[in-house]
């Protein structure tokens, strides 16, 4: 049985005290709702929070002792070395955190980034002990031409082709239509089950149907408190990944308790 994971994606948002005073307020309601830290406590809730570089170290700092996880947004595929303006996977591993997020559509569309380097990341990311959350989704105008299928499917072949199946183990992936992202339009229910469905399809094909199983496919894109309940409590949809919603523990607080109902 596969728990729920929910992580909030700061993006390159807050400062450093506004950045500490989120992360204090979500520990805080967490320890306030008996249901969240039950779903922690066991295991079928997990919880992270992705702040910018330069404010990681201070999060690190005050969710220590709870049970919300620390991630970074990016990662760079060298070891540290002459890579000007670069964080290497083991820096963040060193500042503790045990995840990273790669590939998201922002880093693919607005910074150009391909397949190729995403799959480098993750090995690299990987290999200093990291989890990734790897970002998949389709472009509206791909969606519009019947191609969310094939994209997803280019898109898991590009970053995860030909890896051994050991990589699922500290992978997860996020399914996030690029046309829901920010936008305050979510994909339906209907619509995330589908394309989880067909992840979780194209992930048996390349490792196995056993492994595929397992794996946690959240969805990202204007995900908040008022459409959490109905798209995760889709059957393929095993949380989310947050970002307008994740920068106010008001908001993003509602989401994990709709991820344990
Ligand atoms: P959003 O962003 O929740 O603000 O749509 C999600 C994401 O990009 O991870």
């Amino acid at each position: 049985m596969r728990g729920k994971f929910v992580a909030g994606n700061w993006k390159m948002n807050t400062d450093h005290a506004s950045g500490l005073a989120l992360a204090k307020s979500l520990v805080d309601g967490i320890r306030a709702d008996a249901a969240i830290s039950a779903g922690l406590a066991s295991g079928k809730l997990r919880t992270a929070v992705c702040p910018p570089f330069p404010y990681l170290a201070a999060v690190a700092g005050a969710i220590q002792g709870s049970k919300v996880e620390l991630g970074a947004q990016n990662c760079y595929m060298e070891k540290p070395g002459a890579f000007t303006g670069e964080v290497a996977a083991s820096m963040l591993k060193d500042i503790g955190c045990g995840l990273v997020v790669l590939g998201h559509s922002e880093r693919r569309h607005k910074m150009g980034e391909t397949d190729a380097q995403i799959k480098a990341k993750l090995v690299a990311a990987q290999a200093a002990g990291l989890e990734v959350i790897l970002c998949l989704g389709e472009t509206l105008a791909e969606r519009q031409a019947e191609k969310t299928f094939s994209v997803l499917a280019e898109q898991i072949a590009g970053a995860l082709g030909g890896l051994p199946v050991e990589t699922l183990a500290k992978l997860v992936i996020a399914y996030e239509p690029v046309w829901a992202i920010g936008t305050g339009v979510n994909a339906s229910p209907a619509q995330a089950q589908e394309a989880h469905a067909f992840i979780r399809k194209d992930l048996a094909k390349h490792f196995g149907q056993a492994a595929a199983d397992k794996m946690i496919i959240q969805y990202g894109g204007s995900l908040t408190a008022d459409n959490a309940r109905e798209i995760l409590s889709q059957p393929d949809v095993d949380g989310g990944l947050v970002g307008g919603a994740s920068l106010d523990a008001k908001k993003f607080l509602p989401i994990l308790q709709a991820a344990v109902a």
